[in-house]
């Protein structure tokens, strides 16, 4: 019975994403495939009695030979365009989005060309109504500690760095004072050092990382400022 209400469940849920694939609301669990627990028992060397030399390497063929079948997975990034895509669930708690749109023509960024901000700026993105999500507020922020050099020394935050100053080093402050900026941080300009377009393709082995969400908003939305002192004294 509890099989039965399971593939009813999962059947109902396979035609709801084909349905609706195409509404941007809806948030896709890319890991949902590759947690397959038949696939991870079946990949799981321990569990096994005998491990060939085949076997042990990511590749599955001969380590001594590279013949034909030793072949690298194929990477492919067509995507859909900006606003006909689907957004992927965050992998774990205020870790960078994923872009799930197509990045032709708008990548590399360069100092005269960053299209991302003419659609991701929180007034932008309001404006268009397309559903892109707005650039956070930890994007406007300046975390760096404020440095100024006076009478031949070095202050950040108003402390003197050295040996004999009051702080060793910048390592030694934990709290900085964030600086809010009504415009985007420089070091947040070149948006591809850390969000990283998808490749269509499956993963060589299962993935058994499983992130903790506090709740489901934590899936689709950060809220790393403020929680960024979280623990820290
Ligand atoms: C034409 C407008 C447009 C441009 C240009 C654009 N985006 Fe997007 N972006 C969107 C829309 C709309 C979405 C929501 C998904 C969808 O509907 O395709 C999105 C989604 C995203 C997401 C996922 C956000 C989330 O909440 O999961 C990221 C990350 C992202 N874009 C980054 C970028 C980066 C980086 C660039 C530049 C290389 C860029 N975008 C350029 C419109 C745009
Ligand atoms: C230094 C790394 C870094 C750079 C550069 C960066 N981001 Fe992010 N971004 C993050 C991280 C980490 C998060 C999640 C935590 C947070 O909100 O700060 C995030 C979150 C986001 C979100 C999701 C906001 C939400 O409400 O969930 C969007 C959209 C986004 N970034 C767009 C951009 C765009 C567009 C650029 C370029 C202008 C950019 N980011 C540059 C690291 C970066």
């Amino acid at each position: 019975m509890k099989m039965l209400i399971k593939t009813v469940a999962l059947s109902s849920l396979l035609v709801a994403t084909s349905l609706y694939a195409a509404e941007a609301a809806k948030i896709v669990d890319i890991n949902a495939k590759v947690t397959d627990a038949a696939r991870i028992a079946k990949e799981d060397l321990g569990a096994k009695k005998e491990v060939t030399e085949e076997a042990l390497g990511l590749r599955k063929t001969d380590l001594y030979k590279e013949t034909d079948d030793t072949a690298g997975n194929k990477t492919d990034y067509s995507r859909p365009a900006p606003g006909a895509s689907t957004k992927f669930e965050r992998a774990y708690v205020n870790a960078p989005p994923m872009i799930p749109h197509s990045v032709d023509g708008l990548l590399p960024i360069t100092k005269g060309n960053n299209q991302c901000i003419g659609c991701h700026m929180p007034a932008e993105a309001k404006a268009m109504g397309l559903g892109a999500t707005p650039i956070p507020p930890s994007h406007m922020t300046n975390y760096r500690p404020t440095t100024i050099m006076k009478d031949g020394e070095e202050l950040k935050e108003g402390k003197v760095v050295g040996p004999k100053g009051d702080i060793g080093n910048v390592g030694d402050i934990k709290l900085v004072k964030p600086k809010k900026l009504d415009t985007l941080y420089p070091g947040r300009f070149n948006c591809s050092q850390c969000h990283a377009p998808q490749s269509k393709g499956d993963t060589v082995v299962g993935n058994t990382f499983k992130g903790d969400f506090k709740s489901d908003a934590e899936k689709s939305h950060s809220n790393l400022i403020d929680v960024m002192n979280e623990g820290v004294k």
